[in-house]
């Protein structure tokens, strides 16, 4: 049985997918929006607990006007579109990040979908929107000290007051796009995460990708930080086979 449960990706690479076809940048959005729809899909079909997507971060506000404003119509569209799928499918849905600087109606349909999916018992599915793992975890630590003044935190009590304690720990994180950065997302909960950098671009990318990460990486035994030379040999050699069969000859990470 794999040991990855809760899986992160961000979702890096639309605007140089849409550059290089001659395209503004926005039809990459559009065109990895429907990928969104492909993904959840095969982590569902993969029996992940958790799939936490990072779309909108603190940082992309400085973009030009008619691309946030695109991203924000994006969410709106795929909760419209995939409501009755996420319901069907058993599948738990939530923002997380500051959503109060949304706009209202699509403030209102991620609450809608929230309140529906409440009881559901499927894939914890998380939309990372107008999100920053540092602020998280400051709103965190004010939340727990406003009310436990007198009471010194522990990890656990941090755990327990970010924006959705119940997915966990990220057990592995996948970034496309070529760059290896984790870029503010789920600071907290990456603290053991596998990384995963695949050149990809979100646009391009496919469940059979996904579930192939998902198969090399959950072979990989994971140390916790034990050290076990036979293990990190182990590793290694995994490592260099996998980059051979993903990059071609000779690759490395
Ligand atoms: C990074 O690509 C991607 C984003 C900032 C947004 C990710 C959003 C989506 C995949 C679509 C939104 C979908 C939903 C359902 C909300 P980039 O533009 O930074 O790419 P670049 O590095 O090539 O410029």
């Amino acid at each position: 049985m794999s040991s990855i449960k809760h899986v992160a990706i961000i979702m890096d690479g639309n605007g140089r997918w849409a550059s290089r076809r001659f395209r503004p940048r926005i039809w990459g959005h559009v065109r990895g929006s429907s990928v969104v729809s492909d993904i959840v899909k095969a982590a569902d079909d993969q029996g992940l607990k958790a799939l936490t997507l990072y779309a909108f971060s603190t940082e992309n506000w400085s973009r030009p006007l008619d691309e946030v404003s695109t991203l924000f119509r994006l969410l709106k569209k795929f909760l419209l579109k995939e409501k009755q799928r996420i319901l069907i499918n058993n599948i738990k849905f939530k923002v997380i990040g500051e959503v109060q600087n949304l706009p209202q109606e699509t403030i209102e349909l991620i609450k809608e979908v929230e309140l529906l999916t409440v009881n559901a018992t499927g894939l914890h599915l998380t939309f990372a929107f107008n999100y920053g793992g540092r602020a998280e975890i400051v709103r965190a630590t004010n939340s727990f000290f406003e009310s436990n003044p007198n009471k010194a935190m522990t990890e656990d009590d941090l755990s327990s007051a970010l924006y959705r304690p119940e997915t966990g720990d990220v057990d592995l994180m996948i970034r496309t796009g070529g760059e290896q950065r984790i870029s503010n997302f789920m600071l907290w909960q990456m603290a053991y995460a596998e990384l995963y950098f695949t050149p990809t671009k979100w646009p391009d990318f496919t469940p059979t990708e996904f579930k192939k990460i998902i198969e090399r990486v959950s072979i990989r035994e994971r140390r916790f930080g034990n050290v076990n030379s036979q293990t990190a040999l182990g590793q290694s050699l995994e490592k260099a086979e996998l980059n051979k069969s993903v990059y071609g000859k000779g690759a490395n990470l």
